[in-house]
């Protein structure tokens, strides 16, 4: 078969399966595939299965930057490429950044990637999650946010960034089926509201920023509401909605207060 043809007939084969961006698809499975027609049948029937396309290549792009995404683990979403931007513009060049939950690691990426002098470090509690993150060259910890950088001295971090799972359990159920089937549901579920792992990194953050260091947290909806007083009693400022075009709220940026400083007496 012609690489034309069989371009058309892998677009054929996942629009009839629902993909939205079929032809896009179809071009990264057939260069994937290399030629081997029997491994370009495996990724199209795993892709029409519903199975995340950057699992069967691979990778994925984000801000740019391509990062290796392995099976079993969250791939990062288009939504938390402004929140990266912001948290990097946030970075000074030598500085020192977090990123809690940091899956494969795409916001790490960004960071280091954005301010090359800078130590990025970042922990997920999910191994697989830690291996791919180090597969893209960050210096990852494996263990709950609260104990895996218990060596990062407090007040001395200039950047937390966290994309925690935010999503209310009791909203699991309106998640894409493929997204419920496939993806961990330990990188999802936020627990009753969705705040619960929101408010632990809040106070971590909290713990670990420097006077005047900023906080990114992804969120959704109203939590950016339910969170303020948490926020506020931690001794931040300068709280801001990040909004997307929709008017949607996809994130919320903050800095800790100057005032009365650091975390040692916390
Ligand atoms: C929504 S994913 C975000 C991954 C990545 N930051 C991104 O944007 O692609 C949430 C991640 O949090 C991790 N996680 C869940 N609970 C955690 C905890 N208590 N401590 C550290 N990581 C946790 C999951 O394993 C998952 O990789």
């Amino acid at each position: 078969m012609s690489a034309i043809d069989e371009l058309h007939e892998t677009t054929a084969a996942l629009r009839d399966a629902g993909c939205v961006a079929a032809e896009e698809e179809a071009a990264e499975l057939v260069e994937h595939a290399g030629g081997d027609s029997a491994r370009l049948s495996e990724l199209i029937a795993r892709r029409c299965s519903g199975e995340p396309l950057a699992w069967l290549t691979g990778s994925v792009q984000f801000c740019g930057e391509t990062v290796v995404v392995h099976p079993g683990v969250y791939v990062p979403r288009w939504q938390s490429e402004p929140m990266a931007l912001e948290a990097a513009a946030r970075l000074p060049e030598r500085g020192l950044a977090v990123d809690l939950c940091t899956g494969s690691g795409a916001i790490a990426v960004v960071l280091s990637s954005r301010r090359p002098l800078a130590r990025v470090l970042a922990c997920d509690i999910a191994p697989l999650a830690v291996d791919c993150a180090r597969a893209n060259g960050l210096e990852a910890f494996c263990g709950d946010m609260d104990v895996a950088l218990s060596e990062v001295p407090a007040g001395s971090v200039d950047v937390v960034t966290a994309v925690v799972p935010y999503v209310p359990t009791e909203a699991l159920r309106l998640l894409p089926r493929d997204v419920l089937t496939f993806e961990p549901l330990q990188a999802l579920d936020g627990g009753e509201g969705g705040t619960a792992l929101l408010e632990r990194a809040a106070k971590h953050a909290a713990r670990l920023l420097r006077p005047g260091g900023s906080l990114l947290l992804e969120l959704g909806g109203d939590q950016g509401e339910l969170l303020r007083p948490t926020l506020v009693g931690e001794g931040f400022v300068g709280l801001e909605l990040l909004v997307d075009d929709d008017g949607d709220v996809r994130a919320l940026s903050a800095r800790l207060s100057g005032v009365g400083t650091v975390a040692a007496s916390r």
